[in-house]
């Protein structure tokens, strides 16, 4: 098996398997997606700012920041395609600006790819960088990074109106270059309209960190199955954290309750100084040596 590249992706959509992307944010998160050829599309997501960094919101994170967590995972990634998010603010000053910062991402963070939140209004963004030989995955839907002027973090795409403008958006930014559209909480029906329409691969998204700050009217909805792929957070897919869960969130581990008890066992051992062993887990000086040291 090699390296998976945007062709590789084209024929996956057009061949009808589904493509798999998990997000890493640090070295071992990304050798572990690289093991045994499973994972497609390695994303550090901009979900590194409440996943990794204890920020409230990924309009917190810089690209410094951003930068710094791409090469450890760069370090790490073997064969997936590695795409990292552009941070909030770091792509919407100036298309000179713009380019800068992803020219920084790509030489310093060690990225194939780069993610952009948006829709026709960043067309332009999307063609300045496809322009320069930069590969580009759209996200749509939701979008994390304007969650104050969406007033939250709600499904996009349920009246028509709003169904249109996904739709819309979609197609502009594949005309625009994307390689890719992720596809962040729409209703099930719009996503597979959108994947039928699409020449390119549509990802459906959807993540668990968001949802503690959705309307519980609002829970019950990804994107659906009928995407070209499935992307989940690195965390919500191994269960490291046990808040609130969605309906639609899938937990395929328990690491939470496996790490806890580890931890409480250490502890627990250090306290009752039965860690470490004194013969199997210790080291010890020729006693002849020993004596004439004292
Ligand atoms: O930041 C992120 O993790 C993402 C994915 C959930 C698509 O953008
Ligand atoms: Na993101």
């Amino acid at each position: 098996r090699r390296k998976v590249t945007i062709q590789t992706l084209q024929k996956m959509k057009e061949e009808d398997v589904p493509i798999t992307m998990i997000t890493a944010y640090d070295y071992p998160s990304a050798l572990a997606c690289s093991s045994n050829f499973l994972v497609d599309i390695n994303l550090v997501g901009d979900s590194l700012a409440q996943v990794c960094l204890g920020y409230k919101s990924t309009t917190d994170l810089t690209l410094d920041e951003m930068i710094h967590h791409s090469r450890a995972v760069a370090r790490g990634t073997t064969h997936p395609f590695l795409v990292a998010d552009m941070p909030f603010g770091s792509y919407h000053v100036s298309l000179e600006g713009t380019a800068r910062n992803a020219v920084r991402l790509v030489q310093e963070g060690r990225v194939e790819g780069l993610k952009l939140e948006g829709g026709s209004e960043i067309c332009g963004t999307v063609q300045k960088l496809t322009g320069m030989g930069i590969p580009v995955m759209a996200h749509v839907g939701l979008l994390p990074q304007r969650h104050v002027s969406m007033s939250g973090y709600r499904v996009q795409g349920k009246d028509a109106e709003s169904a249109t403008r996904v739709v819309k958006d979609a197609l502009a930014l594949e005309r625009a270059g994307a390689f890719a559209v992720v596809l962040e909480a729409i209703p099930k029906e719009l996503a597979a309209h959108i994947t039928e329409r699409l020449r390119i691969p549509t990802i459906g998204s959807l993540y668990e960190f968001l949802t503690i700050f959705m309307a519980h009217g609002n829970l019950g909805i990804g994107a659906g199955p009928q995407t070209d792929g499935q992307v989940l957070v690195w965390d919500d897919l191994l269960g490291t954290w046990a808040g609130h869960k969605a309906k639609f969130v899938r937990r395929f581990g328990d690491l939470k309750s496996e790490r806890d008890s580890a931890i409480q066992k250490y502890a627990e051992a250090v306290k009752a100084r039965t860690f470490p062993d004194e013969d199997t887990e210790s080291y010890a000086i020729d006693k002849a040596v020993w004596e004439e040291f004292l």
